[in-house]
């Protein structure tokens, strides 16, 4: 049912296919585990203490029926017939004892499953986080923003459900059963052997519990992975989705979605309605069975009334940990599905990876000579740029033109090294992207891009994003460089004022202003420029022109644009086509003949007037 739901929505649910092929089984894969084990290595003294304290538990918790044994043995006996209180009194002495030690052991326990349960999440959480932020654009481009956050929040949390309740279960029912199965065989084995009559029974429910909540819990993961991926993309497009009347058919959607859910949740909820009572039911009838044989032995004398009440007591003791157990298992369902999908993530390579230390080359000052040796390159298998050869000395300004699809932006990419060359090089003064570590490059090489995303911080913070370190003043003087000074005090609050939400409260030519200010800030040697006035009007366009000279100033620079007035400031222009070179010359020069960049040129100027 849910795989055809999956290819239904296949816009939506084709990106989460991981839902789908998550292995969910009883047995940890290689990556999964080693991940569990690096994380809980640096925690294994702190584990022996757990153990120790929860056997001393269930040591303690054992003596309960065994005091009751002799209180009706012995302390009673000797009381009513001897007036003689110290069997009781040591009995019920025992019980206080056992009581605290249980009361004290617990604690224990509790307390540092709890701490080392906290200190693997946080150690998992940063992890995930930080490997996220170092994966390249190309990881990110094909992993949506729903499976990022349920990376960070679900499953993160489904290990910390495992590790803070699930093995405080799994230990203490393993170890109740072992030592109550031990301590029934011992009262009496033909009493325990009436029990394990049942245990047949139990093992075939349990089986077919388990079966069947891997089948039921696998559909509810995966029908609410598209919930939350539909719930995720059309609230992030809410902008289109209102735009274009989308809501009723989102609604239906989800609505169908919502529905999917429900019905694969009641699925494991009357698995588990059927499994406990089932359990109960049994445990039930092996207690009268239980009854009926030891009161025959009691009157044969082969058994006490307190070892036949010990044993009951003992009996019910058997039942809790078996319905714990099969709680114990959805939980560990819940984390492997997690442990492997986070796994999965923290084993993704970044397809441009980071210099090895022995082969990085520090470059501590940059020229900003940029150079394009036989460059191929294609996303995926799309071939998008063939055989570039491209030179520019430090210090051009330098305009790539070219219609839509060209390859403009991508020829950006490569300069900033988002992604890396099929075959051929991308070198700065003569150093290949490739052996530059990225905090230099980044440091060397900027590109300011259309969407210039703001964070919902003040707009001094956002200039000095350029520059962490940077001073109010200068961000101050940056602001006035690129002319943004005059409208950012204009704003209530000044340079303190927030910009709202991924700067909602800016029109886009001031976010345009604002990242401007951040590229002045952070001074690079090769700025790019991709559409990067595209949404200024033509006013704040002749604006932003004078703040583009002082931005440029001093630096190579690379512009992309399609209105040709920032053409005109430039030493040169390209023109791509097709993913080629096709013409490459001062702007005069190739006005002056019949070009490419004439066409574009003309078709430009007959749109303005
Ligand atoms: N992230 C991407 N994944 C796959 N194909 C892409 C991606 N970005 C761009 N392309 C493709 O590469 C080609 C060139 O795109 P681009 O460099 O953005 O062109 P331009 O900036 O000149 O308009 C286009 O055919 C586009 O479909
Ligand atoms: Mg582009």
């Amino acid at each position: 049912m849910s795989v055809d739901l999956a290819t239904r929505w296949r816009g939506v649910a084709a990106e989460d296919a991981e839902v789908i092929t998550a292995p969910v089984n009883a047995m940890l894969r290689g990556r999964s585990r080693r991940l569990l084990s690096s994380l809980m290595r640096p925690h294994v003294r702190a584990l022996l203490g757990a153990t120790a304290l929860i056997v001393g538990f269930d040591i303690a918790s054992m003596a309960g029926p065994l005091m009751v044994q002799q209180a009706i043995d012995r302390g009673i006996p000797a009381l009513t017939r001897h007036h003689d209180y110290w069997p009781l009194g040591l009995t019920v002495l025992g019980l206080v004892l056992a009581g605290a030690v249980q009361a004290s052991t617990d604690y224990g326990f509790t307390y540092v499953t709890g701490r080392v349960g906290q200190d693997v999440l946080l150690d998992l959480r940063q992890r995930v986080f930080d490997h996220f932020q170092y994966l390249s654009i190309a990881f990110h481009e094909r992993y949506t923003s729903g499976r990022v956050t349920s990376r960070l929040t679900s499953d993160v949390e489904a290990i910390s459900d495992l590790l803070m309740d699930g093995l405080q279960v799994l230990a203490w029912a393993a170890l109740t059963i072992l030592t109550v199965a031990g301590i029934l065989v011992w009262s009496d084995p033909v009493l325990a052997g009436v029990v394990f009559v049942a245990a047949p029974f139990v093992a075939v429910l349990a089986r077919w519990f388990r079966r069947e909540s891997v089948k039921a819990y696998r559909a509810t993961r995966e029908t609410i992975a598209l919930v939350i991926v539909h719930f995720v993309e059309s609230l992030g497009g809410i902008r289109a989705v209102q735009a274009f009347r989308r809501e009723p058919r989102n609604q239906e959607i989800f609505a169908a979605l919502n529905d999917a859910y429900r019905g694969a949740t009641q699925r494991s909820i009357r698995l588990v309605a059927v499994f406990g009572p089932g359990v109960k039911a049994m445990g039930n009838a092996t207690l009268a069975g239980v009854l009926l044989v030891g009161a025959i032995r009691v009157e044969h004398g082969r058994i006490t009334v307190g070892v036949l009440a010990a044993f009951i007591l003992y009996l019910r003791r058997f039942l809790d940990p078996i319905l714990d157990l099969s709680q114990f298992y959805t939980l560990f369902q819940a984390a492997a599905a997690a442990l492997e999908k986070l796994s999965g993530v923290l084993e993704e390579e970044p397809t441009v990876p980071e210099p090895t230390p022995g082969s990085a080359t520090l470059l501590t000052s940059a020229q900003g000579r940029l150079d394009f040796d036989d460059v191929t390159f294609g996303y995926r298998d799309h071939p998008v740029l063939h055989h570039i050869d491209l030179h520019i000395p430090a210090g051009q300004t330098v305009a790539l033109v070219g219609e839509t699809g060209a390859g403009k932006t991508t020829l950006a990419r490569l300069m900033s090294r988002f992604y890396d060359p099929t075959s051929g090089s991308v070198r700065l003064d003569g150093t290949d992207l490739r052996s530059i570590p990225r905090d230099v490059l980044r440091r060397h090489v900027v590109m300011v891009t259309q969407e210039s995303f703001l964070f919902s911080r003040s707009v001094a913070d956002n200039i000095r994003f350029g520059r962490p370190g940077a001073t109010d003043e200068e961000v101050r003087r940056a602001a006035t460089a690129v002319g943004a000074h005059q409208f950012i005090l204009s704003m209530p609050g000044g340079y303190a004022a927030s910009v709202g939400k991924r700067g909602s409260r800016l029109s886009a030519g001031q976010r345009q202003l604002i990242s401007f200010a951040r590229a002045f800030l952070a001074d690079p040697e090769v700025l790019i420029l991709d559409e990067a006035t595209a949404s200024l009007d033509i006013p704040s366009e002749r604006l932003v022109q004078r703040a583009l000279l002082t931005l440029l100033r001093d630096r190579t620079a690379v512009i992309i644009a399609h209105r040709l007035t920032t053409v005109e400031i430039a030493d040169r222009v390209i023109v791509v086509s097709d993913g080629r070179v096709v013409e490459d010359g001062p702007p005069p020069e190739l006005l002056s003949r019949p070009s490419r960049y004439r066409q574009l040129h003309q078709a430009w100027a007959d749109s303005l007037v």
